[in-house]
């Protein structure tokens, strides 16, 4: 039987990219806008993305919240959502990578919402509206600043949830590659594996004869895996436009309309994450592999074409495919299993599951019928070593 595709496709984020892409903010943001320049820990003063966006706000009123940490808390959003309210603030401007991208998108719903804004993200309240939220992106990885989704941690319960606030897709996102100049290795290595796994989890379930999705999801792929074989050129101009264009492209939603998705890798991963602060790109390099190890005979198909069209290999077995990338994640640094990441606490794959049973996501389900035993046993695999 064929595959029907069925979706509706709207994408309204405006994408400025480029070195002058700054200078638009000006126009951009409405010139009677009490704005939140929302932020991380410090290094956008430090690398003066700071300055250039507070000139081009020139005239404007604009208030600030400083300290959305990497993989942002409830407790540190609630206090600038307390601002907003107190302030009367009407445009959020978020200026980091996924994290204050995700922490504008959550803000600017909980500010219009009068209960608790963990309701939000764990879905109890939906939102249906958000004050206009644009980003200026200064780490390429997730794809927040132009999609619907937002990813929050309740510290007091070690909760990690993503959820998704159609209202608070972001107006516009300015994509300077030169922001990329001050980033550590580490998070330009976490960007590449971040935005492959996000199309990997568009494309590795089964074939479905999707030549545009397919095609379009291998271009993705191969453009990662180059930038990780030229990692040595990183500081050129066109290494870092090619991460920042890509890492949009993987996860705006263009590649996973009307084809099968699962995003098992990213369920299971997030609670790394909530355990053990591992950087989220880490997350995934340790999850993944084993998991498609456990679930090799669903994925056998789009493993095979994946080695042909995004490796290279001739006639590749799906076990091959994935030897290969897990070389690829290697020749980045990142690690393939908890060990590698610091964590060699031995009742490790233990917590894991009590945590994956406790957030309902021991066992998936989805096309390659992933069940406790299945999940127990990449999760033992990942934590074993
Ligand atoms: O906080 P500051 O001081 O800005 O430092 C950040 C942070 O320490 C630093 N950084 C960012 N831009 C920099 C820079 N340092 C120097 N120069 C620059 N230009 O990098 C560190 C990490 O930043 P963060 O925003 O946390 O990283 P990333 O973009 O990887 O975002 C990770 C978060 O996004 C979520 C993850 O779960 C995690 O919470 N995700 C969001 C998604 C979405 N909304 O669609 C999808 C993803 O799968 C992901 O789950
Ligand atoms: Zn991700």
């Amino acid at each position: 039987m064929s595959h029907i595709f069925e979706f509706s496709y709207h994408n309204p984020t405006q994408i400025h990219f480029g070195p002058n892409s700054f200078a638009s903010l000006g126009e951009l943001i409405p010139r009677d806008a009490k704005v939140l320049l929302l932020y991380g820990g410090g290094s956008i003063k430090r690398n003066g993305i700071y300055d250039q966006v507070c000139n081009a706000l020139a005239g404007r009123e604009v208030s600030e919240f400083g300290g959305v940490e990497a993989n942002p808390t409830l407790e540190t959003l609630s206090a600038a959502v307390d601002q907003v309210k107190r302030q009367k603030i009407n445009f959020i401007l978020g200026v980091g990578g996924g994290s204050v991208a995700d922490g504008a998108k959550f803000i600017a719903c909980a500010a219009l919402y009068a209960g608790d804004g963990w309701d939000i993200v764990s879905g109890k309240h939906v939102a249906t509206e958000a004050l206009p939220v644009g980003i200026v992106l200064t780490l390429p990885a997730t794809g927040s600043e132009s999609n619907a989704g937002a990813v929050v941690t309740r510290k007091a319960t070690q909760e990690k949830r993503v959820f998704f606030v159609p209202p608070a897709r972001p107006r516009f996102a300015i994509l300077n590659p030169d922001v990329m100049a001050s980033l550590p290795d580490r998070q330009l290595e976490n960007g590449v594996v971040d935005a492959f796994v996000h199309v990997c989890e568009q494309y590795l379930t089964y074939p479905v004869g999707a030549l545009v999705q397919d095609g379009y999801a291998e271009a993705v792929m191969k453009a990662l895996k180059t930038l990780a074989d030229t990692f040595d050129q990183r500081q050129q101009t066109t290494w870092r436009q090619n991460l920042m264009w890509a890492a949009n492209q993987a996860l705006c939603g263009i590649i996973g309309v009307g084809v099968p998705v699962d995003w098992a890798t990213h369920r299971m991963a997030v609670e790394l994450t909530a355990l053990y602060g591992i950087d989220h790109g880490r997350t995934l390099s340790i999850i993944q592999p084993w998991l498609l190890r456990e679930l090799i005979e669903a994925k056998r198909a789009k493993l095979e074409q994946m080695g042909r069209n995004v490796f290279g290999l001739v006639q590749p077995s799906a076990e091959e495919t994935i030897a290969a990338i897990e070389t690829f994640y290697r020749s980045l640094g990142m690690p393939v299993h908890l060990s590698e990441a610091g964590i060699t606490e031995p009742d490790a794959a233990t917590r894991v599951m009590q945590a994956l049973r406790a957030h309902g996501n021991a066992a998936l389900g989805g096309h390659a019928e992933l069940d406790e035993a299945k999940t127990e046993r990449i999760i033992g695999a990942a934590c074993a070593g």
